[in-house]
């Protein structure tokens, strides 16, 4: 087969002599031995970040990438390593396992409080009226989140989607919408209309103003500043991101999150208080509506799809809000009722939402083990090693280079379950102001409730790793990621 096709770049990859990667050390201190290897080219493929194109023009080359020069003493080094941070993180684990333990009760509480059975899981078609899975989904999900009601449907899209269109749904020409927690997430810019294509239709396009509250220079709401920050009459939505999005700076806790919501509630309390809660969910026994939000957003392929579900988001909150949502994600008139939802979808909304707890506290794992491996190597993290404040589904590693953000995210990439042989490269994607990178050979598109690691290509060249449905599956990533980036680093020296 020839080497010079375009769009395909030959990738090595080192195998031992089976065909097997290398397993992993043992505990205890042993010589390390080389095994046996040989070196194989196989084809791999190149893919910008943009998900849906395939980079097309790249240098044939049979020389091996530089991802797998790897010797067989060093890859072992960094295996002990690895298993000697798990060792050391049992105590932390276990703090996880009564978090995930507590959550669990909690879900399963409402499962038994809904009488759910197999006959909710018919799923329907067009309209979908009547569904009566579609509707116990949503009172579940409502009792989980602590709201009052919730749409959490297939027809969701994304996070994004879902945030949109909760602010849709509440914010008229003339309001104010009031960002509490600093700078949303990158995919809001086009949403609001700081950044985007003009004729879309931002909110600010519809005549709605919008302001920021800048955090403080240790990454927190400011708090004297949000005091009297509200224009009562004229701001119409505070909106509270929880997570730290591509930010390096911490995740809001529920109390945190409680607090402002008093703080903006005391100065006009029609103000309608909306949490960005992607990869919030299930990381504490508390959700935002419970400490007074009145809607809280997020997505299935992350957190509460318990990386199960093909898709989907939800909105949870206020009756009437919600109401209001549901008219926007379909349309007035058309509302909470409807949405067909096809198949056997119902089953694994259902059956993710219970595992959900669960592969939440193994990413959380995953995000300690490489906090505490990547601290180890000097790299600045956060949250720091240990148990933090407030569980972060998200761990940012600063790695200070577009080279080394590459190099860590091919590592990962390499180790993943499916396109394992695909090489992540910083690209242009849909939604994003700056090229972004992203490591996410998952089962479901786009899915970050499963082991992936990415970042915006910009200063101060954070990769942000998160997901995972066990955390030994971030044992063999990290293996991969710390040996590239080990090379990277090198090559700067
Ligand atoms: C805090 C936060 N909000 C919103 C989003 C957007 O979610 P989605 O990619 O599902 O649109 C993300 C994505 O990572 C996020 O981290």
């Amino acid at each position: 087969m020839s080497l010079l096709r375009t769009g395909r770049c030959p990738t090595a990859i080192r195998h031992t002599v089976d065909g097997q990667i290398a397993p992993l050390a043992p505990l205890a201190a042993r010589p390390v031995v080389a095994a046996p290897t040989r070196t194989v080219i196989a084809h791999g493929e190149r893919r910008s970040a943009n998900r849906t194109k395939w980079a097309t023009a790249e240098p044939p080359s049979g020389a091996a990438g530089p991802a797998v020069a790897e010797s067989p003493v060093r890859e072992q080094t960094v295996a002990e390593q690895i298993w000697d941070c798990a060792q050391d993180l049992a105590p932390v684990f276990t703090e996880v396992d009564r978090l995930v333990a507590a959550n669990v009760r909690k879900v399963q509480k409402a499962f038994r409080d809904h009488r759910i059975g197999p006959h909710h899981f018919q799923g329907s078609t067009g309209y979908g009226h009547g569904d009566l899975g579609r509707e116990a989904l949503d009172s579940v999900m409502a009792q989980i989140m602590g709201a009052e009601a919730a749409l959490m449907r297939v027809q969701f899209v994304s996070g994004t989607h879902a945030i949109a269109s909760a602010l849709y749904s509440v914010l008229r020409p003339g309001d104010e919408m009031l960002a509490v927690a600093g700078h949303p997430y990158d995919t809001m810019e086009e949403v609001i209309g700081t950044r985007g294509t003009p004729g879309h239709g931002s909110l600010m396009e519809w005549g709605v103003s919008y302001r920021e509250l800048g955090l403080t220079s240790e990454g927190r709401i400011d708090w004297e500043a949000l005091k009297t920050a509200v224009v009562p009459g004229k701001t119409k939505v505070a909106h509270i991101q929880r997570s730290c999005g591509y930010a390096l700076r911490p995740t809001l806790s529920i109390d945190e999150i409680g607090k402002a919501v008093q703080i903006i509630k005391a100065q006009d309390p029609n103000v309608v208080v909306t949490v960005d809660n992607c990869y919030g969910e299930f990381t504490d026994t508390r959700e935002p509506c419970d400490v007074g939000a009145d809607l809280a957003m997020g997505s299935l392929i992350k957190n509460p799809g318990g990386t199960i579900a093909p898709g989907g988001g939800y909105v949870a909150g206020r009756a009437d809000l919600i109401g209001a949502v549901a008219a926007r994600l379909y349309a007035p008139g058309i509302g909470i009722d409807a949405g067909g939802v096809p198949g056997s979808t119902l089953r694994i909304f259902f059956q993710g939402l219970f595992l959900a707890p669960q592969t939440t506290g193994e990413a959380l794992k995953g995000g300690r083990l490489a906090a505490e491996l990547l601290h180890r190597e000097g790299f600045t993290v956060i949250p720091a090693p240990g148990v933090p404040d407030v569980w972060s589904m998200i761990t940012a590693v600063e790695l200070r280079s577009r080279e080394r953000m590459t190099a860590f995210c091919r590592g990962i990439q390499r180790t993943c379950p499916i396109g394992s042989y695909i090489t992540p490269e910083p690209g242009v994607t849909a939604g994003y102001g700056d090229e972004v990178i992203f490591a996410d050979g998952t089962f479901i598109d786009g899915s970050t409730a499963e082991l992936s690691a990415d970042g915006p290509i910009r200063a101060p060249y954070v990769v942000y790793c998160q997901g995972g449905t066990h955390w030994t599956h971030w044992a063999l990533a990290l293996e991969g990621a710390v040996t590239s980036l080990r090379e990277a680093v090198a090559k700067d020296n």
